[in-house]
């Protein structure tokens, strides 16, 4: 399988769309997002900065998350495909991943945008509870995507929590944040060719197995 860069809106199914491919595919997942939130959960003085950073629905700073995702690389196990799930999210960050990818010599990356307007988007948001442990994401407004017990992952059976920055504000906030920092990264992609587009407010298993098409090896 292909190596998965994301590129999406906030709610696009970046998260849900991993979780398959890591459940059926082997694949590593790499969500900033949800290393972020860890080194929140810590409460260590880093955590508190970014914390207030993301709650208002800002961006971290391109320094920060390019030595991030430059270690998390650095990690990887070279016999297993990867998502990235966040980043990058500025053209800069884009520049230094493909660097990144240079020296790490990964070839065989696919750059899928995940395209969905700002009331799916929100109306997603609106329902959705993560859990803390496993961090999958549920949606209480789908009957496919809600826990089998009320509020309750079933993964690891810990009760499920809404995401801080899930609120109507902030999420309009991310969004606008998107437009103006993270959707000029298409064009980019698109200039090398390795850009898919996949339509998110199709019916999940379809969105599914379009994405698992793009990503097998020719
Ligand atoms: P991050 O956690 O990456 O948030 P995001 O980009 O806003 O994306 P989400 O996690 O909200 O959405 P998702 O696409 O994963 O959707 P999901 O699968 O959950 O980042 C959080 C913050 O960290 C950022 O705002 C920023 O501050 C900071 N940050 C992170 N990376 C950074 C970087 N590189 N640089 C700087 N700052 C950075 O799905 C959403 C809901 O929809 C769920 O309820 C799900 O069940 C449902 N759903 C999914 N697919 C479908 C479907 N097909 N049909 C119906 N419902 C669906």
């Amino acid at each position: 399988m292909k190596n998965i860069i994301f590129i999406a809106p906030p709610a696009a199914g970046k998260g849900t769309v991993s979780d398959f491919l890591v459940s059926n595919y082997n694949y590593e997942h790499i969500s900033t997002g949800d290393l972020l939130r860890e080194e929140i959960k810590s409460g260590s003085s880093l955590g508190k900065e970014i914390d207030n950073i993301i709650s208002k629905g800002g961006l971290v700073s391109d320094e920060f998350m390019i030595k991030l995702m430059e270690e998390k690389l650095a990690k990887l196990d070279k016999n297993k495909a990867f998502i990235l799930d966040g980043f990058p999210r500025t053209i800069k960050q884009a520049e230094k991943l493909d660097e990144m990818l240079i020296t790490n010599k990964v070839t065989n990356n696919i750059v899928i945008y995940l395209d969905i307007s700002l009331d799916d988007a929100l109306g997603r948001v609106m329902g959705r509870v993560i859990c803390p442990k496993c961090k999958r994401s549920y949606n209480l407004t789908n009957e496919k995507l809600k826990p089998i017990k009320d509020n309750i992952c079933d993964n690891c059976g810990v009760e499920l929590e809404k995401r801080s920055d899930d609120t109507e504000e902030t999420f309009k906030v991310r969004f606008d944040s998107y437009l103006e920092n993270t959707r000029p990264i298409l064009d980019y992609y698109k200039d090398k060719g390795i850009l898919k587009w996949v339509d998110a407010t199709m019916n999940i298993d379809n969105m599914f197995q379009i994405i698992v098409n793009e990503a097998k090896n020719d």
